[in-house]
Parts: structure tokens; C-alpha cells; sequence
């Protein structure tokens, strides 16, 4: 083996190798500091990030791993982001996340690295960390919690608020019957169990191959996954021992894997800009087309919340990730490469559905093509996207009269309005929610339908937005417009009464008001009022710096990767 990244603090017997070994000794033999690799484990556990809390017990089956295998295990807290309490996104904070796990990285003593994510945004800010520190690094994803039934029905946690919640709008559900559902939703410890975005980016970063195949989608209670710590707990110490680093495993055929089991699956739209952000930072070249030209065509296998039935206990049950990429092998690059050495392919020989219900064969698809559809049109030139299989095939090609919003706050004030000048084929428009606008790109974009619409029985209207959606929810939602509002964006210049036309099949998203007209437009003093204006701090550093979303929305002097070195040695 090479000599060890630690041993630049380690070795020797100079003032700073003692300074560095003698504060760290606290009972550990001499054996720690001579040779045995450093193990850190980047751990997301917090009691305000419910969905990661039982990370502390994954994170002691990783440390008895490495042990076992010779190296040292150091517990590194990290940034958490818990995607329900945290305001006002948690997406404001990714990339500030991924910062600060980046530099913690470089600046200790560390040869390699377990992370340990789960909700929404820890396992991409993690993936961005690794990838710009580039230290042999593997994922151990939370897993999914269990299926929570509510009067004998299941509950997908997410989607089913939004239902619920609608159904209490459209006074078929009452409000104490709501309530109650409250605690019958959240089962057990582990993140969303729908297709939303924790289960989304584990699948995806075990296609990526990041993650040891076929753990991703393991349920949070189910102690295969405490073994599968285990084992990843040694496997980082042969990382280091192989010098396997992120450069070498993540290529543009991993990210085409990830892109085909992201359509196979049905996953999130958020997965496109964590897999944007963290192609970025790995140096590959990676544009918003890729998801369209090799996703689009790939069937959808997994029949799972928000657009399907199941949920991920009844996926796990049914095969897993593996078990869906074995019916798109041909689709799959066969040389990318996982963490642990080998190809993803070599992993699909023995991965047979056990429910076809839940996991279609390729020859009985839920939908033919699926996959994430990239528009552009006047309305969107740099992009936008719309995952038609959440999406109501009737709406698919649109056009109507846009109804306009110019914040969240201006759509929660009139969207109950009994007056509100809308009809089932308007198209709703919210802007001023883009990275810079909010800050931070919630995910409002799949807004709630006005009252007096849901109350004659309607159900889905398209909506446009320069924000995201909660890959918990479904919807004919036209997400992460590029530029936003608050770039520049056309979007910003669309008035109420303008006619938008949709059209998927030929992807373009086009507002009708002549080049010339629109030329002539300004933006509307209430609509700039809408965007941010950050006085100082991280929200001021966010708005001045992050990137639009087709390029990730991470922030402009993060992306790329600036290796394991420190940029002076300690004196
Ligand atoms: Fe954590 Fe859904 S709130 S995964």
C-alpha cells in the first residue's frame, strides 16, 4: 500500500506529529497511528434530520467493519438537512452542506470515507463533498422506513399528505380525520417509503456506483441493513488500500446508469439537478439533454408512490434496484464501474423479480417510455422539465390562458378566492421560486389546485414553475424553468391572460406573445418585489453565486474538484 494521506500528520517525531498523534491517543494503541488507514464516517445523524436519526446505530456497524479490516474509524458529524423542519428549503442549504463536508475532508487526517445520508439533500451534498475532495469514499444509504397504514389502507408518506390534505380542500375528508392520519404516516425510523427524492437519489447513487450493489431500498429497521454497514465499513478500508477514488468510478457511464434507472424506476425530478451538481464537481460533462436522450426512452418498471401503488418496503420485497436494472441491461454502459471494483452489470445475473406487481418485466412496462422530458421554447430557453408518467396524459399538449403568480406568498393570498378568474384548462404560473429567486428553489411548483376547481371534481391543471416539486408529488407540472424569473428569465414577463402552449410530445414550452411585444416588456415592479434580496450571510453568498438549474444550482466557484490536498501545512 502507498504511503497514507495520515501520515502526513502521523509519522515522525517532530513537534507536530506529537501534537497530532497526542491529542488523538485518549486510550488508542500506537498500532492507530502507524500505517492502519483512517476511516472517517461523515454521519447525518440529528434528531432535527428524523429521517437520518438512527445513522448513530448504522454508523457503530460501519466502525466494527473497519476495525475488523485494519483501519481506524473516526465518527465526523456533518451538516444535516432535515427536508421537513428545515426553512426555508432545504435546498438553500445543500451546497452549503457539500462545502463544509468538502473541506472537513481535506483538512483532517483522513484516507477514506463512509457516508452515511438519507433524506433528500444528504446523500447529493455528501456525493458533491466526495467527488471535489476525491478520497476514496462509499455510500451506506438510511434506508426507507415502513409502510404506515391508516383505517387499513397504506400511507405513502408525502404523497398522501398532499392527497389527504386536498381531500380536506374539496371537503371530502374532514379535518379531525386528517389529524388523526398524523401519526398512523410516519411508521418507523428511515426516510419518505414513496419514490420521492431520499429513495430516488439511494437507487440512483447505487446505479452510479457509489453504494455496494443491491443494499440501496434496504428498510431502516431491517438488520441486513446493520450487516451491509458492516461489510461497507471493510470495504473503505480496501478503498484506500486499491487508491479507488470517486475520479475513478464516477465517468460519464455511471451517470448514464444513474440516468437510466432514474426513468426505470420513476424517480424524482430532483434527482436531475443533484446528478447535474455532482457530475459537476466530478469534471464530467454532463447537460440536462442527457436525461432526456437516454431516459426518455427507457420503460417504467416500478409501479411505486406518488404516480403508482407501492411502496419502497414492497420494493425491496420484490427484488430491488437490481432487479429492475436486470430487465434494462442492454440499456446499461457495462463498463462503469462500482466501488467495489466491479461492473454494475456483474451484479444483475441473480437478481430475479419476486413481484411483478411491483417491478414490471420489459415486456409488460407500466409505460412504454418514460423517463424525464427536457423542454424548450420561448417560455424556457435554457430548459425545463416535466416527468410525464405523474403527469395527466390529457394535459400533455396543452394550450390556455396563464393565470400568474409572482410569489408563494401572492399564490397562498388569492388561490381560494371564490372570484379567481380561472377555469380547468387555465395554466397556473409561479415564479420568483428559482435558486436565486426564493432563495434556494423550493419545491412549490406542483401547487394546489383553487378551491372552486376542486370542488367541481377537477383534479390536475398544469402549472408551470422556475422551482422544484417534491418527488413525493405528481402532477402535469412544468419544473425548474431556466433562466428563472429572477435570472432574467422570460418567465418573469409572462402577464395573466398570456396564452402558453405545452407540448410534450415535441418538447417545447412556448409562450404566444409575438418576439417583438415581449421585447418591449419590463418586469413588473410586484414581480421583482418577489425576489430575494438577502442582506448578508450564506443566503447573500447563495444568491450571488448559484447556478442556474440546468447546470445543478450549485454555487459557481464549488463546482470541480480541488483533490484531497491542504493548501498549507500546519505550523
Ligand atoms: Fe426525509 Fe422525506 S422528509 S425523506
Amino acid at each position: 500500500m502507498a504511503e497514507l494521506r495520515s501520515s502526513q500528520w502521523y509519522a515522525g517525531d517532530d513537534r507536530n506529529a506529537y501534537i497530532h498523534r497526542a491529542w488523538m491517543r485518549r486510550g488508542v494503541p500506537d498500532s492507530a497511528f502507524t500505517g492502519r488507514p483512517q476511516i472517517a464516517i461523515a454521519n447525518t445523524a440529528s434528531d432535527l434530520t428524523p429521517c437520518n436519526a438512527h445513522l448513530t446505530e448504522v454508523a457503530q456497524s460501519v466502525k466494527n467493519g473497519i476495525y475488523e479490516a485494519g483501519g481506524i474509524p473516526l465518527e465526523l458529524p456533518v451538516v444535516s438537512l432535515g427536508e421537513t423542519q428545515v426553512r426555508p428549503t432545504a435546498m438553500l442549504w445543500r451546497n452549503m452542506a457539500a462545502m463544509a463536508t468538502e473541506e472537513m475532508l481535506r483538512a483532517n487526517p483522513i484516507d477514506g470515507v463512509v457516508l452515511l445520508g438519507g433524506c433528500d439533500k444528504t446523500i447529493p451534498s455528501l456525493l458533491m463533498a466526495a467527488a471535489s475532495v476525491d478520497l476514496p469514499a462509499v455510500v451506506v444509504p438510511g434506508g426507507p422506513m415502513l409502510t404506515g397504514t391508516f383505517r387499513g389502507v397504506p400511507l405513502g408518506c408525502g404523497t398522501d399528505v398532499w392527497r389527504l390534505s386536498e381531500e380536506v380542500r374539496a371537503g371530502t375528508l374532514s379535518q379531525e380525520a386528517f389529524v388523526k392520519s398524523e401519526s398512523a404516516m410516519i411508521r418507523s425510523r428511515g426516510h419518505c417509503n414513496t419514490m420521492g427524492t431520499a429513495s430516488t437519489m439511494a437507487l440512483v447513487a447505487e446505479a452510479l456506483g457509489t453504494i455496494v450493489p443491491g443494499l440501496a431500498g434496504t428498510p431502516a429497521p431491517d438488520s441486513r441493513l446493520l450487516e451491509a454497514a458492516h461489510n461497507t465499513g471493510r470495504l473503505a478500508v480496501e478503498l484506500v488500500a486499491a487508491d479507488r477514488r470517486p475520479s475513478s468510478t464516477l465517468t460519464k457511464g455511471s451517470f448514464h446508469n444513474a440516468i437510466v434507472a432514474l426513468a426505470a424506476i420513476g424517480g424524482s425530478t430532483n434527482a436531475v439537478v443533484h446528478l447535474l451538481a455532482i457530475a459537476g464537481r466530478a469534471g464530467i460533462e454532463l447537460t440536462l439533454d442527457d436525461f432526456d436522450r437516454i431516459g426518455s426512452h427507457v420503460p417504467l418498471l416500478v409501479d411505486l408512490q406518488p404516480a403508482g401503488r407501492f411502496l419502497m418496503e414492497d420494493f425491496h420485497r420484490a427484488g430491488g434496484l437490481l432487479a429492475v436494472l436486470r430487465e434494462v441491461r442492454d440499456l446499461l454502459d457495462p463498463d462503469a464501474l462500482t466501488v467495489t471494483g466491479r461492473p454494475l452489470v456483474d451484479y444483475l445475473d441473480d437478481a430475479p423479480i419476486w413481484d411483478p406487481e411491483v417491478i414490471r418485466t420489459r415486456k409488460e412496462p407500466l409505460i412504454a417510455e418514460a423517463g424525464i422530458a427536457v423542454l424548450r421554447g420561448s417560455l424556457a430557453p435554457n430548459g425545463a422539465l416535466i416527468k410525464p408518467a405523474a403527469a395527466s396524459p390529457h394535459l400533455l399538449q396543452h394550450r390556455g390562458r396563464a393565470l400568474v403568480f409572482d410569489s408563494i406568498e401572492d399564490f397562498h393570498h388569492r388561490i381560494d378566492d371564490p372570484d379567481l378568474d380561472v377555469d380547468a384548462d387555465s395554466i397556473m404560473v409561479l415564479r420568483g421560486c428559482g435558486p436565486k429567486g426564493y432563495p434556494g428553489m423550493p419545491e412549490v411548483a406542483n401547487m394546489p389546485l383553487p378551491r372552486k376547481l376542486l370542488e367541481q371534481g377537477v383534479r390536475d391543471m398544469v402549472r408551470i414553475c422556475d422551482g422544484r416539486m417534491s418527488g413525493t408529488a405528481y402532477g402535469t407540472v412544468v419544473l425548474h424553468v431556466a433562466p428563472e424569473a429572477a435570472a432574467g428569465g422570460p418567465l418573469a414577463l409572462v402577464r395573466t391572460g398570456d396564452i402558453i402552449s405545452l407540448d410534450v410530445a415535441n418538447r417545447r414550452l412556448d409562450l404566444e406573445v409575438p418576439a417583438d411585444e415581449l421585447a418591449g416588456r419590463r418586469v413588473d415592479d410586484a414581480t421583482a418585489a418577489g425576489f430575494a434580496d438577502p442582506k448578508r450571510g450564506w443566503e447573500r453568498l447563495y444568491v450571488d453565486h448559484v447556478l442556474q438549474a440546468d447546470t445543478g444550482a450549485d454555487l459557481d466557484f464549488l463546482t470541480g474538484s480541488s483533490g484531497s490536498a491542504v493548501s498549507r501545512e500546519s505550523h
